[in-house]
């Protein structure tokens, strides 16, 4: 294998903005390694896949490209006693076949046109988060489009989940899987009224809930929450401004008169049932987990700090900045909501750490959990310098950098139960890093009852993996392919 692969450079040129040079160049093959060396040693008790996803431009852009607008490539890393096999594929999306086909992009990206408009379309390009769901991979698009399903294990493209259906015909990223019933629960957001549509896929894959969910305009939610009775949807003070959205132009607008809501409706609730809470004004990408308390409602996500004036005030301008640039300043965060009283409360679990792409014990989704495993993060975009094991009762947490961390690009980690599990973070944290300074991409994985001793195992890729977004653990029993 050639040491190129893990030069970065910039197979575009320059000329189409600075995400797709550097670190931020996209690979242009398709690989299966298993014959790599391994220093220290693969668990035999860490069975499964990991599986990564995250924008990796297949052609030339038009015009300006942002790090949002990438085709989806999913990389994996499947552990079969004591074995590693890495893979990478793109996602065989509608646009991804179309481009191919015509040997060119065909499409605009975020910064020229926005979604829906029929003379500049916008790629639906899978790109941003992965689950698994009733044997297969989802990989689903931020702005709500088609659930692309893919085996996990080779990485083919299976096809598009059918379930989608409403006035945005979309499925958003960060659906939940409630893995005590095997059912998944997604949103939908979009410009035209009601605004949101939310449902449930049963354990097959068929559709069985679909309702519309009024929201007060139009809105850019990101993730939602689900607890063993309820799901949690968001309505945040965050929308396109609707000037520009007229003329087709990207611009965000954080509005601090309005409060953060969160609804809580059952998993089976119809529209009207849906119970909105508010909170301090601000907006969050990613939620940790959800459960019950009682007649209390908990999530633990990572909130968003506002940027401030001088003055103290919310400085509006300044947060949809840094937020559509992905410069994140994110705490962890508890938002408690009573269904019997209507009472809400919200606290900092930790002041000083700016956190955030949360993984988790996903067989504890929406069922009380102790344990999130996030990333430490830089100011620079999709900049991650290690990762942390917080305590989510109490706010403590452990760090972790396997190197140098002003050099390393972590990827968002995922926790894999041993096969024994004999306690909530008894298992593994899996991760994929890169090292600016040795030029190395290494795939790490931490003891997650001591994920301060740093990687138990590091295994050398001749190939960089890209900074992305989302990951996900799929156990052997939750995968239809597994041999
Ligand atoms: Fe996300």
């Amino acid at each position: 294998m050639s040491s190129s692969l893990v030069r970065p450079d910039a197979p575009f040129g320059e000329s189409h903005g600075p995400m797709l040079t550097g670190n931020f160049a996209p690979i242009s093959e398709e690989l299966v390694l298993d014959d790599l060396a391994v220093e220290g040693e693969i668990p035999g008790d860490l069975n499964g896949v990991y599986l990564r996803n995250g924008p990796n431009q297949h052609f030339e852009p038009q015009g300006i490209y942002h790090a949002f607008d990438g085709d989806g490539m999913l990389h994996a890393a499947q552990f079969d006693r004591g074995k590693l096999t890495y893979r990478n594929k793109w996602v065989r999306t509608d646009a991804w076949i179309a481009e191919e086909r015509a040997g060119k992009c065909l499409y605009s990206g975020i910064m020229s046109t926005h979604k829906g408009r029929p003379d500049l379309p916008l790629k639906d390009s899978a790109n941003t988060d992965v689950i698994g769901h009733a044997g297969h991979a989802v990989a689903c698009w931020y702005l709500a489009g088609v659930p692309y399903h893919v085996d996990p294990i080779t990485l083919e493209t299976i096809g598009r989940g059918d379930y989608i259906f409403g006035p945005g015909k979309g499925f958003s990223a960060h659906p939940k899987v409630d893995e005590v019933t095997g059912e998944l629960m997604f949103f939908d957001y979009y410009h035209s009224r009601p605004h949101m549509s939310y449902g449930v896929v049963d354990a097959s894959g068929k559709a069985t809930h679909q309702v519309l969910i009024e929201l007060p305009g139009s809105r850019l939610p990101h993730d939602m929450a689900i607890t063993e009775n309820y799901s949690i949807l968001h309505d945040l003070p965050l929308y396109n401004d609707p000037d520009a959205y007229l003329a087709g132009r990207h611009k965000i607008r954080f509005d601090a008169s309005l409060p953060a809501r969160f609804g809580v409706i059952p998993r089976y609730g119809a529209s009207e049932t849906i119970r909105w809470f508010e909170f301090s004004p601000c907006f969050l990408y990613h939620v940790v987990n959800a459960w019950e308390e009682g007649d209390e409602v908990v999530m633990v996500a990572c909130r968003y700090m506002p940027a401030m004036t001088p003055g103290n005030a919310i400085d509006e301008h300044r947060t949809a900045r840094q937020i559509a640039t992905l410069v994140m300043d994110a705490r962890l965060w508890r938002y408690r909501m009573n269904v019997k009283t209507g009472e809400t409360k919200e606290e900092c679990l930790d002041p000083d750490l700016n956190v955030e792409f949360p993984g988790y014990d996903a067989a504890r989704t929406g069922r009380k959990s102790q344990f999130g495993y996030l990333v430490d993060h830089d100011p620079k975009i999709l900049r991650w310098t290690g990762i942390r094991k917080y305590n989510t009762d109490t706010g403590e947490n452990v760090g972790a950098w396997s190197d140098d961390h002003d050099s390393c690009w972590y990827s968002e980690p995922w926790f894999a139960p041993a096969d024994d599990q004999r306690s909530e973070d008894h298992g593994y944290v899996v991760t994929f890093v890169w090292n600016d300074s040795t030029r190395e991409q290494q795939l790490q994985v931490f003891d997650a009852l001591d994920l301060g001793q740093g990687p138990i195992a590091r295994v050398r890729l001749p190939q960089r993996v890209p900074p992305g977004f989302h990951a996900c653990f799929m156990k052997p029993n939750q995968i239809a392919s597994w041999g």
